[in-house]
């Protein structure tokens, strides 16, 4: 007979779920999480300090993302949702691979691509799809083979945003400047081809723009934010893994922890999830 030797140096009991995005993107899906699933626990970290992960190396997102799992698990969650799509890009099926099983094969890592990726046959008529990113997210090809896999017949357009992040993290979502942008990465991604008529906003913090999105995209094309669809996949997740339900703790709390100061993150992200936000600040190593 066989023993499997599971290692679960990180504890058993029940715990938060963890959310971890690279600075405040992730709280649009962690809202969106918490109205879908309000009786869990949460602890969320941004790496603010770090951020934006977009214009990084494939090695310094996978070293950051992973460190950020490290410390999640640290803190008893079992459960761990990189809500970033340039972590999920580049870090998250090394992590799944290759550090999960030496870590604690118990717990689950899981991405926000592929819950994206599966709804899109309820939205798009002409199978056109046009994808918004950083330039990580969009180099890294992750949804165009996502999109392969499961409707080998859609075509991928993808435009990289380098100042969409920015603009949001310094608080200029709503100005001026935003429009010359927003206008500016639209027209580049509708110009590839004049049949998209869904557009993912392939990066948490774009949500974040969405009055001058509308205000620029033209009429009639779709846009998907993840928020919701991240929760309800979640949601399904929970119901059918009750292994991993169960160790997820229900006290309806967030906690939010960040690499940056504390008190600037907390100004912020009350704006973000319309409560008040008292976090910590962190080093992850
Ligand atoms: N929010 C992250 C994403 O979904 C990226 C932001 C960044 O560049 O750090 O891709």
């Amino acid at each position: 007979m066989t023993t499997t030797m599971i290692n679960n140096s990180y504890g058993t009991a029940p715990a938060p779920i963890g959310v971890f995005d690279s600075g405040f993107g992730g709280l649009s899906v962690l809202r969106e999480i918490r109205k879908t699933l309000p009786q869990y626990d949460y602890i969320f970290v941004g790496d603010n300090a770090r951020a934006p992960y977009g214009t990084r190396s494939f090695s310094l997102i996978y070293e950051f993302t992973l460190q950020a799992v490290k410390y999640l698990f640290e803190q008893g969650c079992s459960l761990v949702i990189i809500a970033c799509n340039t972590a999920s890009a580049k870090a998250l099926r090394s992590i799944q691979q290759r550090d999960l099983p030496v870590l604690d094969p118990s717990r689950r890592v899981l991405g926000v691509i592929r819950p994206t990726v599966e709804q899109l046959c309820k939205i798009t008529h002409t199978g056109n799809i046009g994808i918004f990113g950083t330039p990580g997210t969009v180099q890294s090809r992750s949804y165009d083979m996502e999109i392969a896999k499961m409707y080998p017949d859609f075509h991928v357009y993808g435009h990289a945003c380098p100042m969409w992040v920015p603009l949001i993290e310094n608080k200029e979502a709503e100005n001026d400047g935003a429009d010359y942008f927003v206008k500016k990465d639209i027209n580049a991604l509708m110009s590839q081809c004049s049949d998209i008529d869904t557009v993912i906003l392939g990066c948490t913090h774009y949500p974040l723009l969405i009055n001058k999105i509308k205000k620029y995209m033209p009429a009639g094309v779709s846009i998907v934010a993840q928020g919701g669809i991240v929760a309800k996949s979640l949601a399904d997740y929970l119901r059918r893994h009750p292994e991993i339900e169960q160790r997820c703790s229900k006290g309806g709390t967030c906690d939010y922890r960040t690499t940056e100061d504390a008190g600037r993150f907390s100004s912020l992200a009350s704006i973000f999830v319309n409560e008040e936000v008292n976090a910590q600040h962190i080093t992850l190593k």
